[in-house]
């Protein structure tokens, strides 16, 4: 039978005693969907991210990517992991002083794979539109630029799984909605599972293969929605009465 992407049975994050960020979670993501997990601050989902990513053991519960467990005995990443996750966060985290195509090439150096980053760069700046500012620093780039090249560099590594915490919210509605396009085209040619942390409603029912709706205190799983309109699918989806009905529920779902 083929592997789930990511299969989570019974996590539970405990940071103190008085500090729950997410309990008794179970779900599956299968291989190349795209999952997106909507919740109110503070119901886990950064804390969720981070341990799919290998970053942030769970206190609880049992987590394998691919069919692999990626803590080891003593809570640890194991090594295995590396290579395979791209992680995108709210902010770029640029380094300044290097330029775009160096930091879009940081993640294969950290690999020992420099050799492989000429035409990989390249070929990634052109899909996220920054062919024209290999060269810039990330000062001299605006904030929707930015995020596509923290965007390239997590797919550098050519990632099965990748990870993106909030991206786009700090970018104002229009960008926004270009970056989703270009992350649902992006995602599209790379074969990869997706799973997307996000505060917008729309963002979820415009991207998703299944939204997972979180509540918190502690984070729970109150609800997933399967959707399978085609793609791509723009504002004219959004618009349709299912799309409407589906973005209310999950509103209803996340409390008003
Ligand atoms: N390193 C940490 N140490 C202690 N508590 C933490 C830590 N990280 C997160 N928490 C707590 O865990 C809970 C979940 O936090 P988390 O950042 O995972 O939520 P979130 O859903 O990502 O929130 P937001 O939407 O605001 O980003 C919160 O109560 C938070 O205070
Ligand atoms: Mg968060």
């Amino acid at each position: 039978m083929d592997t789930f992407a990511i299969e989570a049975v019974d996590l539970t994050k405990r940071y103190n005693a008085a500090v729950v960020a997410y309990e008794g979670l179970s779900m599956q993501v299968s291989k190349r969907e795209f999952c997106v997990f909507v919740g109110k601050s503070g119901c886990g989902k950064t804390s969720l991210l981070r341990a799919f990513a290998g970053l942030n053991p769970p206190s609880s519960g049992a987590l394998k990517l691919e069919g692999y467990s990626i803590y080891g005995t003593k809570n640890q990443a194991l090594p295995r992991i590396a290579g395979r996750v791209g992680f995108v966060f709210q902010e770029p985290n640029l380094l300044p002083w290097r330029t775009v195509a160096e930091n879009i090439r940081l993640p294969l150096e950290a690999e020992g794979q420099a050799k492989l980053a000429e035409g990989r760069v390249a070929e990634l700046a052109a899909q996220v539109g920054l062919e024209k500012f290999l060269d810039a620093f990330p000062s001299e780039l605006s904030g929707g630029m930015r995020q596509r090249v923290s965007l390239a560099r997590a797919l550098i590594c050519k990632p099965g799984l990748i990870l993106m915490d909030e991206p786009f919210g700090a970018l104002d509605a229009i960008t926004r909605e270009s970056m989703n396009e270009l992350l649902e085209r992006v995602w599209h040619a790379s074969n990869a599972t997706v799973v997307l942390v996000t505060h917008s409603i729309s963002e979820a029912v415009l991207l998703a293969d299944r939204v997972v709706v979180m509540t918190p205190h502690p984070g729970r799983i109150k609800a997933t929605y399967r959707i399978d309109a085609p793609r791509p699918r723009g504002a004219a989806w959004l618009a349709k009465p299912e799309a409407v009905a589906l973005s209310a529920q999950i509103k209803i779902d996340l409390g008003g």
